[in-house]
Parts: C-alpha cells; structure tokens; sequence
C-alpha cells in the first residue's frame, strides 16, 4: 500500500504515557503480576454530585448540540472562577469549552504554530507538547531543566534558546512530570521574557488545585504585561477525578479565541451537552478536591520517603501533581534500561524520564494516584532489585 501518512505527522510519535498504561493492562489481563504506575490520573470516582447532574441533564433531554464554544451558563461559571480564583480578567467570550484540556492544548498549537516557527518547552514536560508541536510543522526547542537545582526555570535559560523565530512558549504549573510550582520569581521572569519577545505563553494549569505544603499557585494570565499574550489551560479531569468524561477549556483575549474557534467549530462542533451540565457541578465539589489532594498528600510522602530509604535514588517531594519524579544511579542505565529493568525485575511498570524530553536522563516518572499497599510493595520491590 502507498504510504498515506503525512510528513506533518511522521514527525511525531505516539503517546508514551498512553501506551505504556496500555501495557500495563494488557499484561494484568494476560494474568502477569504487574504493579502499574504509568497512567495519569486520579484514583477517585467522579463526585456523586456530577454524576447525578448528568444523569438529570440526559433525563432533561439536554442532548442536542450546544453552541460551540460551550453554554453561556458553563462558560460564565468557569470565567467568574478564572476572575475569583485566578485573577484573570476574562468573561464568557474568552473561553472555549473543550472535550479535554488535550484539544484546547492542540488548538492553540494548530492556531499560533506553523512552519518556521519556534516553541519553547521547559522539559521534563508532558510529552504531547512535543507531538502537537511537530504536528504543526514548527520546530519544538526544549528548555532543559535539572532535577539537582528543583527544576527551577530562570530567564537566562529562556534567553539562551530565543531567537526571532520563537513565538511560543509552553509552561506547566504545576508540572506533569517533575510536580514543580513555579515560584514568584519564575513567574516574574517568565512574564519579563515573553513581554520583551512579544510571544504567546501556554499555560497549562490543569493540575491547579493538586498543590502542597502551603505553596500558592499563580496563574500567568493576570500578570498585567502579559495577560493578553497568555492562553490558559484547564479542565475538570484532575480536580474532580473526570478524567473520563473528556471536558476542559482554553481561556484567552477575544481575538486569540476566535482564532481558536475555527478549529473547535470545524471539528467538534461543542463538547457533549450533558458532560457540559454535569460539570456545572463540579464547581461545587470542593470538599471532594481538598480529600483528594490531601490523600496525594499522605502518598507522596510515602513514596518518596520509600524511594529515598533506597540507596542511590534521590526522589523529591512533588511540589504538586501527583507523580514522583526521581533519579536512579545504578550501573549507569539510562532512563530506558532502568524502566526496562524496573518492569522486568520488579514487575513494576513505570515511565523513563526520557519520554519527557531532555532533563529526564536516568529518571522515572512513578504516578502516586495509586492505592498506598501498592506504592509500598513497589517500594520494597525496587528495594531489593537496587540493593
Ligand atoms: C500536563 C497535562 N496537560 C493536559 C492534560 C490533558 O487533560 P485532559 O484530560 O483535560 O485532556 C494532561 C493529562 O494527563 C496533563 O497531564
């Protein structure tokens, strides 16, 4: 057969994440014992609450199409949060209701992204940057960033990679994989950097509310300097355990939005009616989010304080998400080799650093959404193949 596939998108691959969670289950229903800690996302049930408002909006006949970019009620609900959570200046025009934060991330790509152009990707970062990136045709330029300094991200660092061609910048907070928060000063740098470069800032917060330690989180959007240049990123996947019911939203100055909005309109058309109804609800599931987060709480400590017992792996606390993301000297495997020898020797399947990009040499990302008796039989089973 002729070879059909395009060169746009030859040069990306597949998900790593998503395949390896895929071999995770795939080896657990050929009844191998298998521990897997590959998959991104909440170990909860969705909240009974959102449930139950699905379940009357189906039963209320609110099946048909919405208008593209979301209700008027949902989009309204998400900007007063964006205003009163966030500080982001921003109203119904501005938001864009998706189904998963996935595609608002590969519209603003496919929007602002075309050949010639440069985006810059702190890394370790999730690797759908990358993908989408290549997809467009516009040349992905990664930021790497070092487990030894906290992934701290400074502007000299941005100031090495920019050139004229740069146009957009991506930054997690908090981060998928490394859990950092960026600080007041990274904030501040990054604003100053994208201000004097005049480029677009993606701001994916998608893991706002999973935040430790008393850190704060800032959103970029309502940095005065920058707040028009920044798309912002969100769902309801991670807060509210819906990762299922695909639902999520770009929030972003009018013009940047309608641009957006040929993609939504010419694609999806909206995002299903009755997920858009239930998520109303899910605004009110506080109480649920603060049980969740503090559970990751008691769980990163208990890997990390795990992992770290164990000779030559170095394993920070996660500032926020919920992954651990540590470094493995051990006979100078790479990233690779060390997953490779984890799955094998430990029956534990876990993600190398390397699929996040550069920084991620001799690291694995471990996602601690998990039960914690399995978090500490993957502990001693690491224990004994590293000691
Ligand atoms: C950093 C990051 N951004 C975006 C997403 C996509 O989330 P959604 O389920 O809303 O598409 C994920 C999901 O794993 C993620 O980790």
């Amino acid at each position: 057969m002729r070879d059909f596939e395009t060169k746009r998108l030859k040069r990306s691959g597949l998900s790593p994440t998503v395949a390896l969670n895929a071999k995770g289950i795939e080896m657990k229903e050929k009844g191998i014992d298998v521990l897997s800690f590959a998959a991104g996302e909440p170990d909860f049930d969705t909240p009974d609450a959102v449930k139950e408002a699905a379940i009357q909006a189906i039963l209320a006949n609110k099946t048909h199409y919405t208008s593209a970019a979301g209700t008027v009620a949902l989009r309204r609900a998400i900007a007063q949060k964006l205003r009163e959570e966030n500080g982001i200046d921003t109203d119904e025009n501005c938001i864009i209701v998706t189904p998963g934060a996935k595609l608002a991330l590969f519209q603003a790509l496919l929007a602002f992204l075309e050949e010639g152009d440069e985006c810059l990707v702190p890394t370790p970062a999730y690797p759908s940057y990358r993908a989408i990136i290549q997809m467009t045709g516009a040349s992905y330029i990664p930021v790497p960033l070092k487990i030894e300094e906290g992934f701290h991200l400074t502007r000299g660092m941005l100031e090495e990679k920019v050139t004229d061609r740069t146009k957009m910048l991506i930054v997690c907070n908090p981060c998928n994989p490394t859990g950092h928060v960026l600080t007041d000063e990274e904030i501040k740098d990054i604003a100053a950097f994208a201000e004097a470069h005049e480029i677009l800032v993606i701001s994916d917060e998608i893991y706002e509310k999973l935040i430790y330690d008393g850190r704060v989180h800032r959103s970029l959007g309502s940095i005065p300097p920058i707040k028009d240049r920044v798309i912002t990123l969100n769902g309801f996947s991670k807060s509210a355990a819906m990762t299922g019911w695909r639902i999520g939203y770009s929030a972003a100055n009018p013009v940047l939005t309608k641009a957006m909005m040929k993609l939504q309109t010419n694609t999806v058309n909206c995002t299903a009616s009755f997920v858009q109804e239930a998520s109303l609800a899910a605004f009110s599931c506080t109480e649920e989010t603060e049980l969740m987060r503090r559970s990751y709480l008691q769980r990163r400590d208990l890997i990390c304080d795990g992992l770290n017992s164990i000779p030559g792996i170095f394993c920070p606390r996660a500032e926020g998400a919920f992954y651990a993301f540590f470094k493995i000297d051990y006979q100078g495997m790479t990233a690779e080799q060390l997953a490779d020898y984890i799955l094998e020797k430990a029956g534990v399947l876990v993600v190398p650093g390397t699929a996040f990009g550069e920084g991620g040499e001799k690291c694995i990302r471990l996602s601690f959404a998990a039960d914690a008796a399995s978090l500490e039989m993957a502990v001693e089973r690491m224990r004994k193949i590293f000691s």
